[in-house]
């Protein structure tokens, strides 16, 4: 096991992740707010600037709280709507589609899972993402379930009406909610099907994908952290890269691609 590298010695960590990745065979990679935060998106746990500075998003993002004050939790999660649609993805997003590519050139498969609701994956171009904590480019009724098109959502009144006497809603999964089951399915299976698992910019505290390593570790997969700062799955994982992953992710890739041609 390599030692939590420290941020001036990146470059055995970077090789020995893309040595794995080369040798890998199936690949699950759990993703977290860290992976957008260089496209300008905050993080959970990173204090945030402006606006909703004095809010907690723990506190926000609960049932509880959207039932208690449905205004100031529609009006938060139309803002990190209109943030998540207004940035671009960044070269972390773009190293694990162009990973995906690849690896499905050799018939091996890759599965992102994410507990982002900013569909930020899918944008560069990721094509196999479960999102566990759903999806924010997505609403629905609270008294029907209906999803409405976004461009028929109107943003103009908080908490906004919808037509069958219920509140619009984002379609994601608040402290308090059920994660959807189709969702979970498929990260089990890929999970306990997966050689070599990345954790990549999540705190690895909420469960159940705080949990996801130890089904990795259990089938024998191999498991990687990449993240800016150490994390309580530092100490166990076979090896932990951290920086930014925009800046670690294109660097495995480059790596990768030396050893595919070689
Ligand atoms: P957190 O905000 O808990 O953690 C973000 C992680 O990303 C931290 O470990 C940071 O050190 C790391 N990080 C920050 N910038 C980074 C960068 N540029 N590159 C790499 N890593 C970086 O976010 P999550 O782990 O995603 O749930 O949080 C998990 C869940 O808790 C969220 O999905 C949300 C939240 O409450 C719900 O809303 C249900």
């Amino acid at each position: 096991m390599c030692s939590v590298c420290s941020a001036v010695d990146q470059h055995e960590p970077i090789q020995r992740i893309a040595s794995w990745l080369h040798d890998a065979r199936s690949v699950v990679i759990l993703t977290g707010a860290g992976i957008s935060a260089e496209s300008g998106l905050a993080t959970f746990r990173d204090p945030e600037e402006g606006l909703w500075a004095k809010y907690d998003p723990m506190e926000l993002a609960t049932i509880a709280a959207f039932n208690r004050d449905p205004e100031l939790v529609t009006r938060w999660y139309h803002w990190r709507f209109t943030k998540a649609r207004d940035v671009e993805p960044n070269p972390g997003h773009h190293a694990l589609a162009c990973l995906e590519q690849r690896l499905a050139t050799r018939d091996r498969s890759m599965t992102v899972v994410t507990q982002n609701v900013d569909g930020l994956h899918q944008r560069a171009g990721s094509k196999r993402v479960v999102e566990i904590h759903g999806t924010i480019l997505r609403w629905r009724c609270t008294k029907t379930g209906a999803e409405k098109p976004l461009d028929e959502v109107s943003f103009d009144v908080f908490p906004i009406p919808s037509e069958h006497g219920g509140l619009m809603r984002p379609c994601v999964v608040w402290f308090g909610e059920m994660l959807p089951e189709q969702a979970l399915a498929e990260t089990f299976d890929a999970l306990e099907h997966c050689d070599l698992f990345l954790s990549v910019g999540t705190s690895a505290t909420v469960h159940p994908a705080a949990s996801f390593i130890e089904v990795a570790r259990a089938v024998g997969a191999k498991t990687v952290e990449i993240n800016r700062d150490p994390t309580p799955i530092s100490e166990i994982v076979d090896c932990a890269a951290h920086g930014p992953s925009g800046e670690i992710l294109p660097q495995i890739m480059n790596e990768l691609g030396q050893l595919d041609d070689s």
